[in-house]
């Protein structure tokens, strides 16, 4: 087959690296790609964003089958686009795609369909949300959210009545957030360990692929300003069969179900956040793709070609309901550049990639990344994503900082607390 990956992430380099060893996977083309995936793969420029120059790609290269990594494209339509021009893609349509572009979609659906989830109220209007802050329905602290896509920045946490006020002020008023802060969702605070399940759904049934866990914030002991991830491992400790089949009854079934019953059945990777609270799993979000670093770690656990799981989801055949998971732990510590998440530098030279790669159960995996004159330089936040695999989560652990200290570039930050909360969980 000839095989299209969209996006230019780390994510998008541990999904080629994958296809490209696959049996099945005749040529792999990646837009835009990023050096890393140029080793592996053919790389096209293209802008995500721009829907009718991606379908031309596919036509002119004649692919057979597409995954999209990234949510933008998807939740501007590009399965939409795609299935008009009879191209066969994985990734929901823009309507499925709002359990991730519109947090207020998610809510009320999971309401309609009783997936359990933080209480909630959507505001359309300053004074209605001043209002229900005001009222401390959901005591304190409390939990705002911008209802569109903001690259996981539009989400306030309030400790009182003031800074609620204030938060809603900001997201309302000044829209800190843009067009997305304009309806909010107010909702109750949930506090349990953070975890996330993976999902491939042909519109029907959902097959497990792995869990994992992030590290949202900027610093060490899950300090500083959220990011994208500064890193993840998999699989989560605190995932064990009886939860995962609990998640899968009370959540991603009626999911699956509620979505087709309403007409717009989900294809594709569903990503489960969840926070496991005392009163057992409550959906944090939906997002409707992998992770990033997630997917760092959780693909290179499963066990059987990948390529066959996600045809079969596109063309809505997926048979199987478990896969075939090995047994090795993963971390990946995301390498940043000065500034991120605020800002970032570019053009900085890397140094250290070969020697990295050379140590065992290491795999480096690009993301922001160019090449200028023939050497690698920075470009963008996140710079790569350094992969430890081990028996145990503490030879991962050690791996993946061997590989990390090997590396550098000027303004080089990255968290050194990358899988500690799994040897924590260990009895
Ligand atoms: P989201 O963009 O919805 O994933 O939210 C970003 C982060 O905010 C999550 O990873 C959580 O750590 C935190 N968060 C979001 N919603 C809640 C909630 N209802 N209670 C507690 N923390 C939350
Ligand atoms: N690492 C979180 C995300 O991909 O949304």
């Amino acid at each position: 087959m000839r095989v299209l990956v969209l996006g230019s992430g780390a994510r998008e380099h541990a999904l080629a690296a994958r296809l490209a060893a696959e049996r099945d996977v005749g040529e792999l083309i990646c837009v835009p790609g990023n050096p890393g995936i140029a080793r592996i793969a053919r790389t096209i420029p293209a802008d995500l964003t721009d829907l009718d120059a991606l379908v031309e790609i596919a036509d002119r290269e004649q692919i057979d089958f597409t995954v999209v990594g990234p949510e933008l494209p998807l939740s501007l339509g590009v399965a939409d686009l795609f299935a008009v021009r009879g191209q066969l893609l994985l990734g929901p349509t823009a309507s499925a795609a709002r359990l991730e572009s519109s947090k207020a979609f998610a809510k009320a659906f999971m309401a309609r369909h009783g997936v359990p989830t933080a209480r909630f109220h959507i505001s359309d209007a300053l004074d209605d949300a001043l209002a229900v802050v005001r009222s401390s329905e959901f005591g304190w602290p409390v939990v705002l959210k911008a209802d569109g896509l903001a690259a996981g920045k539009g989400v306030i946490i309030a400790d009182d009545r003031a800074s609620a006020e204030s938060g809603v002020a900001a997201a309302m008023g000044e829209r800190r957030f843009g067009a997305a802060g304009e309806r909010l969702v107010i909702e109750e605070c949930l506090t349990g360990p953070e975890v996330s399940l993976f999902f491939v759904s042909d519109g029907m049934r959902a097959l497990p692929l792995g869990s994992a866990q992030d590290h949202k914030r900027a610093f060490d002991n899950d300090c500083g300003p959220n990011t994208g991830g500064m890193g993840a491992f998999a699989p989560s400790p605190l995932v064990d069969a009886a939860l995962q089949t609990r998640v899968v009854h009370e959540i991603v079934e009626p999911v699956i179900a509620g979505m087709a019953a309403e007409g717009q059945p989900f294809q594709g990777f569903l990503y489960v956040g969840l926070m496991l609270t005392a009163t057992g799993p409550k959906v944090i979000e939906f997002n409707v793709r992998l992770g990033d670093p997630e997917t760092q770690v959780i693909l290179p656990l499963v066990d059987e070609p990948l390529l066959p799981i996600l045809v079969a989801a596109a063309t809505g055949d997926l048979r199987q309901s478990m896969c075939r998971l090995g047994r090795d732990r993963l971390v990946g510590v995301v390498l940043a550049s000065r500034g991120y998440p605020e800002a970032s530098e570019s053009g900085r030279a890397i140094t250290g990639l070969d020697e990295a790669e050379r140590v065992p159960g290491v795999t480096v995996y690009h993301a922001g990344t160019a090449r200028r004159d023939g050497r690698l330089v920075t470009a963008g936040g996140r710079v790569l994503t350094v992969v430890g695999r081990g028996a145990e989560f503490s030879e991962a652990i050690t791996r993946a900082y061997a590989g990390a200290t090997r590396i550098s570039f000027d303004g080089m930050q990255y968290r050194k607390d990358i899988g500690r909360k799994a040897l924590a969980y260990k009895s």
